[in-house]
């Protein structure tokens, strides 16, 4: 059995604004092309790969595509080409589909801006076509509620309800002579394969798509990507990293003149700790650290001993305010993680209560742990405490 695959990557991704062609626009150290390309080695058949590119890349898309189809020990690829689109997607998979190889059972089209659909995806199309269907397109449930809206905003009719429809993916897959049939047949443009098979009368079956099927159009699809799949950071719109780390540290003296507070909790019977504020400083480090993961400078700058109007005020106004400096900036946390270190008081039995109030305050994932100095230091000696923690924060347009 061969399967022919033809990923379409000759739009120009108007959309994504970049400074090249979609298809080569990077996404944790790869263009989006090698991406889509990748999960096709997982595959267990025989296969023909056909790219198409935007004219004037036919070159560079030929070199990426052979990058990562070489490292195919099987040899399952049996031959790669690399033909230039077309004014639309429909023109471009018409090249694409010339070049089809006769003998070839199947035919795959595959978006290369959905560029980490994983092979499982890919898999199931091709299951679902062994199994006799002609047609095959990979859907996911629709989250939105779906109303028609006409040009002059006007709603034109209820809802149609959610769990009729599903969401289009690619990779479509069809049986080859069916599908030449059908764009033989086709006049004008469709935005998807399956829509002008069905306008031929031809049967399409839905599978199940991933999340990580997702399209890149818009700059930040590609940080919802990165996030999606743990692939390394890359630049988000501006110029700004999609996730950046920042590190915090605060050392008090214990005084016995003050109550306790330490991430955000009162202790009785117990020093406090000495301090311009509260002297929290589970809640300073956190708060240090989330500035600094923003480039917003420290604590000193924004809440020092020369600002009067901060003195005994609490360690958690302080932050609060340190995440409306975060909002204001674009930003917002995605997760803090915080060390404890003093003799006293033990963080194990308040930590579940701590870390519940703390989240609830930065909105997002707080942990708090606590350890000793085996009696080293000014905290092993019991003259105060410490803490280090470390955020990281994202651009807030994306959680
Ligand atoms: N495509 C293509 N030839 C075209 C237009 C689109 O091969 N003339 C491909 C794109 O490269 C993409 C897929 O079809 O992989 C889906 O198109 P889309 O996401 O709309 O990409 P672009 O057309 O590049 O983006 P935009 O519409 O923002 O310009
Ligand atoms: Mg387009």
């Amino acid at each position: 059995m061969t399967l022919s695959v033809i990923v379409v990557a000759a739009g120009s991704g108007e959309r994504l604004q970049a400074a090249s062609p979609k298809a080569f626009v990077p996404l944790g150290g790869k263009t989006l092309l090698e991406h889509c390309l990748t999960p096709l080695l997982g595959l267990d058949h025989p296969l023909q790969v056909i790219v198409v590119a935007p004219e004037g890349w036919e070159t560079p898309a030929e070199a990426l595509a052979r990058s990562v189809l070489d490292s195919d020990q099987s040899e399952r690829v049996i031959d790669l080409s690399v033909v230039t689109g077309g004014a639309s997607r429909t023109e471009s998979v018409r090249r694409g589909l010339a070049l089809v190889s006769e003998a070839a059972d199947y035919v795959l089209i595959h978006d290369a801006a959905r560029a980490l659909t994983p092979t499982d995806v890919f898999q199931r199309v091709v299951d679902a076509l062994k199994e006799g269907h002609p047609g095959v397109i990979p859907v996911l449930p629709v989250v939105d509620t779906i109303v028609p809206v006409d040009p002059s905003t006007a709603v034109t009719a209820e809802a149609h309800p959610r769990d009729a429809l599903g969401a289009v993916q690619t990779p479509q897959g069809f049986h080859h002579q069916a599908l030449r049939h059908a764009y033989d047949e086709f006049v004008g443009d469709a935005t998807d394969d399956a829509a002008v098979f069905r306008a031929a009368g031809g049967d399409v079956r839905a599978v199940p798509g991933h999340r990580e099927g997702l399209k890149v159009t818009y700059p930040e699809d590609l940080v919802t990507l990165e996030l999606l799949a743990g692939v390394a950071p890359a630049m988000a719109p501006g110029g700004v990293a999609g996730v950046l780390v920042g590190t915090g540290v605060d050392v008090h003296q214990f005084d016995a003149d003050k109550g306790l507070v330490l991430g955000g909790m009162e202790f009785h019977g117990v020093p406090g700790l000495a301090g311009h504020s509260d002297g929290d400083v589970i809640v300073h480090a956190m708060t240090d650290a989330l500035l600094a993961a923003a480039s917003l400078g420290d604590l000193g700058a924004h809440f020092g001993v020369d600002r009067p109007e901060y003195e005994g005020v609490s360690s958690t106004t302080l932050l609060r305010h340190a995440l409306g400096l975060l909002q204001d900036a674009g930003f917002a946390p995605a997760s803090v993680s915080v060390q404890y270190i003093a003799n006293h008081p033990k963080i194990g039995p308040v930590r579940e209560e701590m870390c519940r109030a703390l989240s609830g305050l930065v909105g997002a994932p707080v942990h708090v742990a606590g350890t000793t100095t085996d009696g080293l230091g000014l905290t092993g000696r019991g003259e105060g405490a410490a803490a280090i923690a470390t955020a990281l924060v994202v651009p807030h347009k994306l959680v």
